[in-house]
């Protein structure tokens, strides 16, 4: 059992960040979980979901009652003395679902300015797995010349675009296809569509 870093950022889709939560859990021994500051109002205004505590203890508690799970390790976007931090810490790799364009632009560019670009670089520098979901629409070329040089230095680039051919119900089968989609990325098995056969 492996366990992963999940950085959820300030872009539209944070409900595929808290499904793939969700869904890591059922596999994983533990998440490392950052949340950027935009990041917790997206998510209150797409969700109605409010973790944001007065402390990262708070918001590491109110993350386990929302989960009924203590494997989530909570860090602050600003902790940049967590462990996943360093290099000698082993994850089995990172998601950054969703993923804003800022955040991208700080991977992309080495900038390790908070938590989320520092384990990011830390991932990176040591092959390990990282996905991205980028998400914008229109991309401008800035944008796409941060996926492709991301992509060459091995990163996955899934950007949350669901597929039609499943013939998807409802919103929640459209999340489960791209969140499913994520983790295939990364090697993680899950049930959360039905492959083509
Ligand atoms: C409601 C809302 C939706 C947003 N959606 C996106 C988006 O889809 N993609 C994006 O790159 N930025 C989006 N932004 C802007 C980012 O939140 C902003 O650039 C922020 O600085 C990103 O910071 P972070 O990467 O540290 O989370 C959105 C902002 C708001 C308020």
């Amino acid at each position: 059992m492996k366990s992963f870093i999940v950085a959820i950022s300030g872009a539209s889709g944070s409900i595929y960040g808290l499904r793939l939560v969700e869904e890591l859990l059922k596999s994983v021994e533990n998440i490392y979980l950052c949340i950027s500051g935009p990041a917790f109002s997206i998510i209150k205004i797409e969700t109605g979901v409010d973790w944001a505590g007065k402390s990262d203890a708070e918001t590491e508690k109110n993350i386990r009652q929302f989960y009924s799970s203590d494997k989530i390790k909570y860090f602050g976007e600003n902790n940049l003395a967590a462990p996943v931090s360093s290099g000698s810490f082993l994850t089995g790799g990172m998601f950054v679902v969703p993923c804003s364009m800022k955040t991208l632009s700080g991977i992309a560019n080495g900038y390790a300015n908070n938590l989320i670009e520092r384990a990011a670089d830390v991932v990176l520098k040591e092959g390990r797995k990282l996905i991205l979901a980028p998400r914008e629409m229109p991309f401008n070329s800035i944008h796409l010349e941060n996926m492709l040089k991301l992509s060459r230095m091995g990163a996955k680039i899934a950007p949350p675009v669901p597929a039609f051919y499943q013939r998807p119900k409802d919103i929640d089968e459209i999340v489960d296809f791209v969140t499913g989609k994520i983790l295939d990325s990364a090697g993680v098995m899950h049930n959360l569509f039905k492959r083509w056969e």
